[in-house]
């Protein structure tokens, strides 16, 4: 049986493009213990998942709101109330996206390959002097090529998409206090187990110097997304601050914006075929931070609006996530502050008895 050639070049492209969505599947995956279920699944939508959600007076930051994932939550996040800081690294392309949204939204540069200019962002923020209910770590880079990039000495997914945020939440911390249960959320990907380096996190080769390619590379930077979520997790017991992480599914953005035309289209048959609308992409980040079933649900990952397992995978690794939280303080030092933790007798409604703190 022939097949039309239209048909071949789609699936020869999906086929080659394939590694972009990462390669093996098999990992056997099961409901974490603990977490309350949800009524959602992959076929939610951002607004379905907040559908009834009164979010006003509440304050977010997403990072990379103008396209894609970020967009939407954007979007559906400010339609139910809350008051959506969104960044971009273009001042003018976030104050764009931010015009398009129905709601109250401040565009903010924020380029996380440069922590001046993640102080600059934390800063702005800080000085609204208000607190931060949700911190949602959205923004994402994917080479294109296989060309390793190194910049100031680090590899460039590793520092952006782990790095630069790591500095954003060490400075914003305070303002999630603040809140009256602030929800750290760090948009990571199945990469983590799927593409990411066998041993994990590579601490003897943080450049990735041996056997480079962008998918292991990609994969490294969200098994440390989520190792950095998992910590943090840890880090805030006893606070009310949660932190989880998430796989948003296999979603046509511009994230293969850097790979050339023939694997876009690929990724683009891929996605169509396997993966979700924008629509359902944003769902699984607008559910962690939203929901009230999930006030306690800390240090978790979630695909398809659900807490999971993912067996014979690094995700839960405490030691990995432990070695990984000291290495980065080693390499962000200069831009990080200290932070004492709250005595929360202090506190009530997430204000110091006394008066708002840091204000
Ligand atoms: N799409 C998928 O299938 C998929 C699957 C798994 C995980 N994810 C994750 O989902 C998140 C959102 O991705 P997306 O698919 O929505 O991709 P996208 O459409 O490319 O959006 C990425 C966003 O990140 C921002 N960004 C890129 N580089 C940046 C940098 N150096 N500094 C600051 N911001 C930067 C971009 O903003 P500007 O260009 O305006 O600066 C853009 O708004 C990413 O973390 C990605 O890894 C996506």
């Amino acid at each position: 049986m022939s097949i039309g050639r239209r048909r071949f070049i789609g699936l020869s492209a999906a086929m080659a493009a394939a590694p972009l969505l990462t390669a093996c599947s098999g990992y056997k995956k099961v409901p974490a213990a603990g977490v309350p279920r949800s009524d959602f699944d992959e076929d939610s939508t951002a607004e379905q998942v907040t559908e009834g959600i009164d979010l006003a007076g509440k304050i977010a930051v997403v990072t990379g709101c103008t396209s894609g994932i970020g967009f939407e939550t954007m979007r559906v996040l400010a339609l139910r109330g809350a008051w959506v800081i969104g960044t971009s690294r273009s001042l003018e392309r976030a104050g764009d996206a931010c015009r398009r949204v129905r709601g109250k939204t401040t565009p903010l540069a924020l380029e996380l390959a440069d922590f001046d200019s993640v102080v600059r962002c934390a800063e702005t923020i800080r000085a609204l002097n208000s607190p931060v209910d949700m911190l949602i770590l959205n923004a994402g880079y994917r080479g294109g090529g296989n060309e390793r990039t190194i910049v100031d000495g680090v590899e460039k997914h590793f520092l952006v998409n782990h790095l630069g945020h790591f500095v954003l939440v060490n400075r914003l911390l305070d303002r999630l206090f603040l809140a009256w249960q602030g929800r750290i959320v760090v948009v990571a990907s199945r990469a983590a187990y799927r593409s990411a380096p066998e041993a994990g996190i590579r601490f003897d080769d943080l450049t990735l110097e041996r056997n480079y390619s962008d998918s292991l590379a990609y994969g490294h930077s969200k098994l440390a997304n989520v190792l950095f979520s998992l910590e943090l997790g840890k880090l805030l017991k006893g606070t009310r601050i949660t932190s989880n992480s998430l796989h948003p599914g296999v979603i046509n953005t511009q994230i293969d914006r850097n790979v050339n035309r023939f694997l876009q289209f690929g990724f683009g048959v891929l996605a169509a075929l396997r993966g979700k609308s924008v629509e359902a992409g944003a769902a699984t980040s607008c559910y962690v931070a939203t929901s009230p079933l999930l006030g306690s649900t800390s240090g978790r990952y979630f695909e398809d609006c659900s807490a999971i397992e993912v067996r014979d995978s690094h995700l839960q690794d405490m030691a990995m996530a432990d070695r990984l939280w000291f290495v980065s303080e080693e390499l962000t030092r200069d831009y990080l502050v200290k932070h004492e933790r709250p005595d929360w007798s202090e506190f009530e409604n997430g204000l110091r008895k006394t008066g708002r703190e840091g204000s």
